[in-house]
């Protein structure tokens, strides 16, 4: 009798912490903060915020007028990827909640799912990542290799230099890899500096090539992002 009763409370307790996340649980340490505006809550299934190296963190923040989060929160999924999370104390200066990513500065560097503070039911705003590939690789592919280099290189016929930068060859094509049109290895992890894809991409080296990549990538967000990525050791 004793030990169907326990088996009761252990069910109902470990449905209480199924249920926790939509129920408003709130880590501990947040409780100490006293509850005076939005709160933002993140659901989702989410791969590969561990890949990001320290200059960057995959956050879920408060943006008001400047591109700089004005309050901000790691996201850091579990062991299954899920993710459950809960900013508080989002005030009148902040117009969206964005899942993003934002480097030291806390100023954004590309988001994955924004909400209007408008659309809060109540005073919560729900995002909902579903299932994301939140991954430093799969953000250079979709940020820069896609709509900037992809069609010359393999979504055409025939790709440029033999260089793949298509979704899902891009990264056999590049890493450890030698260049077929300029000198050296196009990319060696750890190592931007001696990476034919850095010295292409960036202003007044063009390693040699007969075709100038000049003007391709001015943002030096993405130009950082590739070297930061290289010298992380180039992972997928
Ligand atoms: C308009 C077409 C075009 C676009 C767009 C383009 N490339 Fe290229 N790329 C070329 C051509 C052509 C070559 C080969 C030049 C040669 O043979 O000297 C090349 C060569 C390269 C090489 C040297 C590869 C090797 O093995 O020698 C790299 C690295 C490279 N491109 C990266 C990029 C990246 C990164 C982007 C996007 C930011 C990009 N390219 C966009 C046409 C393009």
């Amino acid at each position: 009798m004793m030990k169907k009763n326990y088996g009761i409370f252990a069910l109902l307790f470990a449905a209480a912490a199924l249920a926790a996340c939509d129920d408003g649980y709130v880590p501990r340490e947040e409780f100490t903060a006293t509850h005076s505006g939005y709160t933002a809550k993140l659901t989702g299934h989410i791969d590969g915020a561990d890949s990001w190296p320290d200059y960057y963190q995959l956050v879920l923040a408060g943006f008001g007028d400047s591109e700089y989060a004005v309050t901000q929160v790691l996201v850091s999924p579990d062991a299954q990827g899920n993710v459950c999370l809960t900013l508080t104390d989002i005030g009148n200066d902040v117009d969206k909640v964005e899942l993003c990513v934002t480097n030291r500065l806390r100023r954004r560097i590309l988001t994955y799912k924004s909400a209007d503070v408008g659309t809060a039911v109540g005073d919560t705003i729900y995002l909902d990542a579903g299932q994301l590939d939140a991954g430093m690789y799969a953000a250079i592919q979709h940020e820069i290799f896609n709509p900037t280099c992809a069609q010359c290189h393999g979504l055409s016929t025939t790709a440029a230099a033999g260089l793949y930068l298509t979704e899902g060859q891009s990264h056999t094509s590049l890493v450890d890899r030698p260049a077929t049109a300029a000198e050296g290895t196009r990319v060696v992890p750890g190592d931007a500096e001696g990476s034919v894809l850095h010295q292409v991409v960036n202003p007044g080296n063009e390693a040699g090539l007969g075709f100038s990549h000049e003007g391709m990538l001015t943002s030096t967000d993405e130009l950082r992002l590739i070297d930061e990525w290289i010298n992380a050791g180039a992972k997928n």
